[in-house]
């Protein structure tokens, strides 16, 4: 079925002012301390550019993509690791930059995993929450903004690999289902 963008949920500015609001608490919270910034491909490249921006404490970024495996095993929450990170995380400040929270497992099974690798600290930032999905309970210590159930595209978002190019959020026509790639 072919999908149109229907209408702008989030525009740019508004985006623009959460990325600032999530930065500050970022920086307030991580005073004094260097950040390891872990980017979850696809998804969370344009908000990890943009919040890298506004941090004012040091930096360092790694990457790593995830897949769910399908419908079957997907309650269990394991997710296969399709690129692993360069770095070693042991006694690093880690936050994971997520692009959306949904069911949860996801972030939860992240953070478990990476948090045998010893960090000195693990926290989660998402750009994006939709609650009413949530499967699992997992401590999302930073949300940018909490959206309805809808499927959402654009700001790094994608429906069968496009639109992450929007620099909007935007609603889709034809909702038929969860049908973005990770
Ligand atoms: P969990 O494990 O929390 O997975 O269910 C979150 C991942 O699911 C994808 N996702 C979306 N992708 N628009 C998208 O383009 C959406 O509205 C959406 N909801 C969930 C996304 O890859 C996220 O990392
Ligand atoms: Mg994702």
């Amino acid at each position: 079925m072919a999908r149109n963008v229907k209408h702008v949920l989030i525009g740019r500015e508004e985006i623009a002012g959460m990325v600032r609001s999530v930065g500050a608490r970022i920086n307030a919270d991580y005073a004094g301390r260097e950040v390891m910034l872990v980017c979850v491909l696809k998804g969370a490249c344009v908000f990890l550019s943009d919040l890298m921006r506004v941090l004012d404490v040091p930096v360092a970024i790694d990457f790593m993509s995830v897949s769910s495996y399908g419908s079957g095993t997907s309650t269990t929450g394991t997710v296969r690791i399709l690129r692993d990170l360069d770095a070693d995380i042991a006694g690093k400040h880690v936050i994971v930059v997520e692009d959306i929270v949904d069911t949860g497992l996801t972030l939860r099974y992240l953070k478990e995993m990476l948090s045998t690798r010893r960090p000195a600290s693990i926290a989660v930032c998402a750009a994006f929450d939709k609650p009413a999905r949530r499967k699992v309970h997992v401590e999302v210590e930073y949300v940018g903004m909490t959206i309805p159930d809808e499927f959402i595209v654009g700001y790094g978002l994608d429906f069968g690999g496009k639109y992450r190019n929007l620099p909007d959020v935007c609603v889709l026509s034809d909702d038929d289902g969860q049908g973005g790639t990770k």
